[in-house]
């Protein structure tokens, strides 16, 4: 008995120590700089995941394209190169999982709570199903903000963007959305994009000012006009063979870091872009412009026909739905 138990003492030190030493990597790959909020979260669940599993879990976080662009992460991600990722909504196109897209839609959530209602419901819950089939877990929705234009010319009628050349997310939703405006949509990676504007290959984009802070796109770009006509959000996605195949524990240990993770990124975001926001202002390197309600309108108006034209492609069910929860 004695024996058995010195036993069983030194194998469950083994076991620990063999944690300790080859513990499960969970390799998290984004696109965006450390000081935003998906990059914060990321960091957040880092710690809380670390700290739950004892060590067992280890999470690598690897930022700013460091490892991937946008396309290559999600196809490392499929072939088990990575463990997780956070891409913004509007990447999943190419994926095949068309319906994420319905996020784009200009003016389509008029608040965050109206998004909160989404994720947090039966339309979220079904659109991060629809990822299992690619070999992917959807685990949660995390927050950026509301999307701002910016360009070197003031942008403050849909007329304004006749001819420009606006860079966009792989989302055909983006693509109908500047082609309504009038403007040359071109798909390039958030990595390429401050080059981009600086050689200009494209003349602006549209992103929320906590990206455009952080990649220095106020400097290559003379005006930012503050539209909120769209949003930018994250789906926390992991390779669904590794999910499955981890020990039940460390599972639902890394459940719970992602549920306490997720509450921290989505209460950080409207914070962190109102600060990046003001940030821009201060630096003065770019003109900030705030829409009027009657600017609003207009461009409001000239967008609208996307939600029309994109009723094929996304389903016209899941648009009325977010119409509903919008209303
Ligand atoms: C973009 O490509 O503009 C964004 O999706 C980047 C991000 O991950 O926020």
């Amino acid at each position: 008995m004695k024996l058995q138990s010195l036993l069983f003492a030194a194998a469950t030190v083994f076991a620990a120590s063999a944690f300790a030493q080859n513990p499960i990597i969970i390799k998290f790959s984004h696109v965006v700089a450390t000081d935003t909020p998906k990059g914060k979260g990321a960091q957040k669940f880092k710690e809380l995941a670390e700290a739950a599993t004892k060590g067992r879990v280890k999470v690598e976080i690897y930022p700013n394209s460091q490892l991937y662009k946008d396309k290559e992460e999600l196809e490392a991600l499929q072939l088990g190169s990575v463990q997780m990722l956070a891409p913004s909504l509007s990447k999943f196109g190419p994926l095949g999982v068309k319906e994420f897209e319905v996020y784009d839609l200009p003016y389509i959530l008029p608040s965050k709570a109206a998004l909160e209602r989404v994720n947090d419901g039966p339309v979220g819950k079904a659109l991060l199903k629809k990822l299992e089939a690619k070999g992917i877990v959807g685990l949660a929705f995390w927050d950026n903000g509301f999307k701002e234009m910016t360009a070197n010319k003031p942008l403050r009628t849909p007329a304004d963007f006749k001819g420009t050349k606006m860079r966009i997310q792989s989302s055909k939703v983006l693509d109908a959305q500047m082609r309504a405006l009038g403007a040359n949509p071109q798909v390039l990676a958030f990595s390429e994009v401050y080059q981009a504007m600086q050689t200009g290959v494209v003349d602006g984009s549209e992103n929320t000012p906590s990206n455009i802070y952080t990649q220095k796109v106020h400097e290559v770009q003379k005006h930012l006009t503050v539209s909120d006509h769209g949003y930018i959000g994250y789906a926390v996605i992991v390779n669904k063979k590794f999910w499955d195949a981890l020990p039940a524990d460390v599972r639902t240990a890394l459940d719970g870091a992602m549920k306490e993770s997720t509450k921290y990124a989505n209460d950080i975001a409207q914070k962190e872009n109102d600060a990046a926001l003001e940030a821009i202002k201060k630096s003065g390197k770019t003109e900030v412009y705030t829409l009027t309600a009657q600017e609003k309108a207009a461009w409001r108006a000239a967008m609208q026909p996307v939600q029309k034209t994109m009723e094929e492609r996304i389903g016209k069910e899941l648009i009325a739905a977010f119409n509903k929860e919008a209303a």
